[in-house]
């Protein structure tokens, strides 16, 4: 179909939920940065953040390090119970609300509002750029798993890269559940803030 006719079908509100905005992401840094154990030491919150916006480049790297494919066969970064993918990751930037496709490792476009000030519910987290957010399926007990290792992954990159970060669960879930276009089987479980220390 040549683009006029996409036009025209999209003016018409034939297939306007059919084509999805996408950002590829670069490819993740996958050898170097900071040894395991310095990390390890290096991990904590840090709850102040300033308001440089974080390059996609190092997204890539978060996204990756959060829920990535790491070999074959699409499995990831963090293990899976039953090999379930029964997390999503969700990124919420000034530019509105994208999800990550891991095995493609591009972010698909949600909805462009900022949903940031919903997480503002602490001080700190007024200049936050960037906000996590980790839902799951609300059968079985393992997503919310799933959710605590990739926030745990991200917290250790973190470290390593001397970005802050911290996970957080007091905002209005069902109101990001809602911006997120969730369906009734899947909830929020968690969020984390990443970005640059004031
Ligand atoms: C599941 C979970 C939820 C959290 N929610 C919040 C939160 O809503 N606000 C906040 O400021 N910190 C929150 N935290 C961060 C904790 O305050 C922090 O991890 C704790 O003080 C220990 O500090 P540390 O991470 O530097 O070791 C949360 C941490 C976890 C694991």
């Amino acid at each position: 179909m040549n683009k006029f006719m996409i036009g025209v079908l999209i003016g018409m509100g034939i297939i306007s939920n059919a084509i999805a905005i996408e950002q590829k992401l670069p490819e993740p840094d996958k050898q170097g940065g900071m040894p395991l154990m310095q990390a390890l030491s290096e991990r904590q919150s840090i709850k102040s953040f300033s308001a440089k916006e974080v390059d996609d480049k190092t997204l890539s790297n978060i996204l990756w390090a959060a829920y990535g494919v790491n070999r074959s066969g699409g499995l990831r970064t963090i293990p899976t119970a039953m090999n379930q993918k029964d997390l999503d990751v969700f990124v919420a930037k000034k530019d509105g609300i994208w999800q990550y496709n891991a095995n493609d490792h591009k972010l698909v476009l949600i909805n462009k509002e900022n949903i940031l000030p919903i997480f503002a519910t602490q001080d700190y987290m007024k200049n936050a750029p960037i906000v996590l957010i980790y839902t799951g399926s609300k059968d079985g007990d393992y997503a919310s798993m799933h959710a605590g290792s990739a926030y745990q992954n991200v917290g250790l990159y973190a470290a390593s890269r001397g970005m802050a970060s911290v996970v957080r669960g007091y905002f209005d879930k069902d109101e990001v559940a809602k911006a997120l276009k969730l369906p009734n089987s899947k909830n929020v479980i968690i969020s984390q803030a990443i970005g640059w220390e004031d």
